[in-house]
């Protein structure tokens, strides 16, 4: 499989021949290696590296935390610390994280911050951390209901990715992975008949859609690492989204990151269209496919004003005011459009009325 010859960026064999080097140089040099996995990817992932620790005769400090998101939290972070230091990890150690974006997040932030910071690899095993989670450096947890609320910038070594590790995907997992894909196709200026193959694709197609959305992630975060701007655009979908997602949270729904991506897509295409003149077909077409391939995430009315609330302390937001990405009248996507509480509010009881 190629090498996407992206800094740090490795596919399938190239990855894992990569990675062997890596552990030898690890082995000689002394330095520890840590494996942060959730029970799930302890089961279904770990098995496909732990032979290379094992050839290499390397120690195995295998981390293991319950896996969901309500674990990307203080909690599991301290608990990461707690073994982190009761090993004598040193600066020089290593922190592999295999899992999910709450791994790779929470795992990211863990290496960001222990002792100002150790070396930091991803394996990310879910569609979603290898288009998106992964890459790009940004970790963190989430905190008193608020999303990534804690966190930093912070890059790996090296991302590895294994197309394998899908194989043992849950259904629901791999529909969320596609929330984070329709996000890109529309950022890339993509139109809603380009979405279909998602749900029918083959293993070949699966791994160009990847290495498309890797490659178009790193170059726009390469030409805007702290996302000063261009890098905006990757959150179209998030403001509202994540909103969806930590309400979510709050009422124990079952409602993955993706899912609440698709969904607060469908809120941000209606506010494109009312702003920024977008053509009101696609967002019934984007709604038409929403419903034939999600569970639609219903919002009730009195939940408004409490998204209302989660949208207020978005990262993103400037000055108390809500910035959010819009798609213009020719499809192109526009980062920091101003958007009035009365124009959310509107927005809000449309799609409350959606479902
Ligand atoms: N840092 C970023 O730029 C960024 C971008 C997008 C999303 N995120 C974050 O990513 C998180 C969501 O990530 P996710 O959707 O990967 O969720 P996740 O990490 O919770 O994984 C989903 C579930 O799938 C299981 N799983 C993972 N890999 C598996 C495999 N190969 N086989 C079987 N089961 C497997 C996990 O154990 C978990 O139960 C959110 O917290 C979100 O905020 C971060």
């Amino acid at each position: 499989m190629m090498n996407l010859s992206l800094a740090g960026i490795y596919f399938n064999q190239d990855a894992l021949a990569d990675f062997e080097k890596l552990l030898m140089v690890f082995s000689q040099n002394d330095q520890q290696v840590f494996i942060l996995a959730d029970d799930q990817t302890k089961q279904y992932c770990w098995p496909l590296l732990e032979p290379y620790f094992q050839s290499i005769q390397i120690k195995i400090n295998l981390i293991t935390i319950p896996h969901g998101e309500e674990n990307k939290s203080l909690h599991q972070l301290n608990e990461i610390w707690k073994r982190l230091t009761k090993a004598g990890a040193g600066r020089d150690s290593v922190l592999v994280n295999l899992g999910g974006g709450v791994i790779t997040d929470l795992g990211g932030f863990a290496a960001a911050s222990y002792k100002r910071g150790i070396q930091t690899i991803h394996f990310p095993t879910t569609l979603l951390a290898m288009v998106d989670a992964a890459l790009g450096g940004k970790t963190g947890i989430d905190f008193e209901g608020f999303k990534n609320q804690i966190g930093a910038f912070y890059q790996p070594r090296n991302v590895y990715i294994l197309t394998d590790f899908l194989k043992t995907l849950p259904e629901k997992q791999w529909r969320s992975g596609l929330g984070e894909l329709i996000k890109y196709n529309f950022i890339t200026g993509g139109n809603i008949g380009q979405l279909e193959p998602f749900t029918k694709m083959d293993d070949r197609q699966i791994r160009v859609a990847i290495e498309k959305s890797v490659r178009f992630k790193m170059e726009v975060v390469t030409e805007d690492p702290i996302e000063k701007g261009r890098r905006k655009i990757l959150n179209f979908g998030h403001t509202i989204g994540h909103a969806f997602e930590s309400l979510g949270l709050a009422r124990k729904m079952d409602l993955t990151h993706g899912e609440a991506i698709a969904a607060g897509i469908v809120a941000e295409l209606f506010i494109s269209v009312k702003l920024k003149g977008l053509n009101q077909k696609d967002l019934t077409e984007y709604l038409r496919y929403y419903q034939s391939l999600f569970d639609p995430f219903m919002l009730k009315e009195t939940d408004i004003e409490n998204v209302m609330d989660l949208i207020v302390h978005d990262k993103k937001n400037r000055a108390g005011k809500v910035m959010m990405v819009c798609l213009d009248r020719s499809g192109k996507a526009v980062f920091d459009v101003l958007v009035e509480p009365e124009q959310l509010k509107e927005c809000l009881s449309w799609y409350s009325e959606l479902f």
